[in-house]
């Protein structure tokens, strides 16, 4: 093992990864076994697999937590309960602290945090959680970095499917998205893990910065839809955040797979008539 702060020898290395079976976490872990780290991975039910050590852990309850964290050199934190409503408080908030703590005790040595650009801007119930998951983290005994990464192409589809409920989309053009391939921010964790704890936080995004209007013409043409767009205006501090790039970030380098190019992939190739 490695002494310290300084950056760790990759074959050295044993890394915790939370919530490995998520969509993130199935980018995460082939690029860390290619990358010659040791893998343990949690998810609340069990699993097997020929490389990597599966273990079941419950952050809303603390369940498994300490034999997780056992042994380990670093811990990648990408666990959230981002669909489970309220739980997301008991999960991300009070689940990371107990992750933390029991890091601690466990003397780990970095922990990186996965986030999202906008949790200090943009006034969703979700991202005050994740923002306060931050701060426990920076606050913490553990060596940590944070990763604040912008949507994810699946989640802008998730999203304009939802808006589309109702047969147009219906959706506020002037929203900016930037999405990122979750492959390319699997890579930057596992460049970040390796180069050790940052005690700070960085952000990751997209290529290009997109308004939801084009985003949901490129999404409709790839689908060969000719669904028109019902165009609202969000009210309050929430439009007025996501108008004004709440999402989007400047930060450098940035992701090159683009949203055409999570398109063709999904659906074989874009039609813009
Ligand atoms: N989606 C995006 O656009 C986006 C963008 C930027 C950052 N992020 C962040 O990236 C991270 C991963 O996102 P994702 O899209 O991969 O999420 P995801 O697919 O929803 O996966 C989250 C994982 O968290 C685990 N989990 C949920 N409740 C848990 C609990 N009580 N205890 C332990 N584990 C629990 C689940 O694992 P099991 O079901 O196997 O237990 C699940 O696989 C999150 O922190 C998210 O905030 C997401």
């Amino acid at each position: 093992m490695g002494t310290g702060s300084r950056a760790y020898e990759e074959d050295e290395m044993k890394v915790l990864v939370t919530g490995a079976g998520g969509r993130l976490g199935r980018e995460v872990l082939p690029r860390l076994i290619e990358d010659g780290l040791t893998v343990r991975a949690t998810s609340r039910r069990p699993r097997t697999d020929p490389v990597v050590e599966w273990v079941v852990t419950d952050l809303a309850t603390g369940a498994g937590l300490t034999e997780a964290v056992a042994g380990v050199d670093a811990v990648l934190h990408l666990a959230s309960a981002a669909d489970q409503g309220r739980r997301a408080y008991q999960v991300d908030v009070l689940g990371t602290r107990r992750l933390v703590v029991a890091a601690g005790k466990n003397g780990v040595r970095h922990l990186v945090y996965v986030s999202i650009v906008g949790v200090d801007r943009v006034p969703f119930s979700y991202y005050r959680h994740k923002l306060a998951a931050e701060q426990v983290v920076a606050a913490g005994p553990v060596p940590w970095s944070v990763l604040r990464a912008t949507q994810f192409p699946e989640f802008l589809e998730e999203l304009l499917t939802t808006m589309s409920r109702l047969g147009p989309t219906i959706a506020d053009r002037a929203v900016l998205a930037q999405p990122v391939d979750p492959g390319e921010v699997a890579a930057r964790l596992a460049a970040r893990l390796v180069a050790g704890p940052l005690r700070g936080i960085e952000e990751y995004g997209g290529p290009e910065v997109l308004r939801v209007d084009e985003a949901a013409r490129a999404w409709r043409a790839a689908r060969r839809s000719r669904r028109p767009l019902l165009p609202v205006w969000v009210p309050g501090k929430l439009g007025r955040a996501l108008r004004a790039g709440g999402l989007v970030t400047e930060a450098l380098p940035r992701g090159t797979r683009t949203w055409a190019d999570h398109l063709a992939d999904t659906y074989g190739g874009t039609d813009r008539r």
